[in-house]
């Protein structure tokens, strides 16, 4: 059997690196991998490829910085061209970016089977790329897996059950990776001595919504500059982010420190009191690591974990930031609950893709 794996930014190398080591130990399963390149940096992308040990990619596309539909457009292109030369089984797309829809629509139109992890979120918001990439990604997918009960429920809401394809509630693949990485982080990342902070708030800051609008990053900072006298805020920026706040007129009396690898990420939230963040990611990991976390979003594709009181959502509202900052911290949350899975959410997806294609 052969899986054509796509993956193109941050999150994805950390949910990719799941089903890689998983893949590797079934000696009938061959994965090919396809980088479209949309996130480049050392950063941003070859330090989660050296720590995880995910495999060097077969291809690496080098597409990014692009607009949306040139970006998309060119991937198509390319990832087309890779199918049809190595004619896999099945291609499999992580998430909601631009090379998850990519690699879909590439996929879809050559009639390979497409099996999407994380299917079934729904923020509903359609002004966000990421809502466009994964509506349209589920429709064409032929396998859901889906993280939580939550979003087989959306899929079921949509009238995806007459639909050609078939659900799974896999549980979530980034739980079996803060689990089997969490001890390596430990021994390896150096991030809280460099930072010779104890105790923090960890921030983070990448979604368009947010940083391509002066005025919500603007509230965020101000909110930050706030919080900041409480307790030390250490905000790892995406590039993104960065170069839009160069423009903007409050300054940041918090750290901004550049982005972070996975295993730093994964100390930082240990040592973190709280997380601030609009990163779907981040919202989950704060909760794997018992800490409670501020969305800086409108609303979130995480619908459980503001329904247990573990998350907050205050949009880039200065003094909704600030309250649940305080209510928060001064809480007794306990975070024994399951919500993501038993942490075997890889080994469920690759078993149910082996019976299928072997
Ligand atoms: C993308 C995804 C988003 C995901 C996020 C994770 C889409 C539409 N968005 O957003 O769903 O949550 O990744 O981080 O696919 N840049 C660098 N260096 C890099 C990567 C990006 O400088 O390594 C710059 C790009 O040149 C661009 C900006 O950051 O100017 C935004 O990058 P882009 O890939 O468009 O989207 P993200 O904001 O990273």
């Amino acid at each position: 059997m052969k899986i054509l794996t796509i993956v193109g930014a941050r999150p994805q190398f950390v949910k990719a690196a799941v089903l890689s080591r998983t893949i590797s130990g079934h000696k009938n399963i061959k994965e090919v991998i396809v980088h479209t390149g949309q996130h480049f940096d050392e950063n941003m992308s070859e330090v989660f490829f050296r720590e995880m040990h995910i495999p060097k990619p077969d291809y690496n596309l080098q597409i990014n910085s692009l607009s949306h539909g040139a970006m998309t457009g060119r991937m198509i292109e390319k990832i087309e061209d890779v199918i049809i030369k190595e004619s896999p089984d099945v291609v499999v797309v992580f998430g909601d970016t631009n090379s998850t829809i990519a690699g879909a629509l590439a996929a879809k139109k050559l009639h390979v089977k497409i099996a999407h992890v994380e299917a079934g979120l729904r923020s509903y918001n359609m002004n966000m790329p990421e809502e466009v990439n994964r509506v349209l990604t589920d429709r064409i997918s032929d396998y859901l897996f889906c993280p939580t009960d939550a979003a087989v429920k959306n899929l079921q809401k949509e009238g995806f059950e007459y639909f050609d394809n078939m659900i799974y509630c896999v549980g979530d693949v980034m739980f079996d990776a803060a689990n089997f990485y969490s001890k390596k982080s430990s021994e390896q990342s150096t991030v809280i001595s460099q930072l010779g902070l104890d105790a923090f708030a960890l921030c983070t800051i990448h979604r368009a919504e947010n940083s391509d609008n002066p005025k919500r990053l603007s509230a965020i900072f101000k909110a930050l500059n706030q919080i900041n006298d409480s307790i030390p805020v250490v905000t790892p920026l995406h590039p993104r982010t960065r170069k839009k706040a160069e423009k903007l007129l409050i300054k940041p009396e918090f750290k901004i420190i550049e982005p972070v690898g996975y295993f730093d990420i994964i100390e930082m939230l240990k040592h973190s009191k709280v997380v601030l963040t609009d990163s779907g990611g981040l919202q989950k990991e704060a909760f794997f690591f018992g800490k409670p976390c501020i969305t800086l979003r409108d609303e979130t594709e995480w619908v459980e974990l503001v329904e247990h009181g573990f998350n907050e959502l205050t949009g880039a509202n200065v003094n909704k930031i600030v309250k649940a900052f305080n209510n928060l911290t001064g809480k007794n949350l306990d975070f024994n609950v399951k919500l993501y899975g038993d942490g075997n959410a890889g080994e469920k997806i690759i078993d149910t893709l082996f019976l299928d294609f072997s």
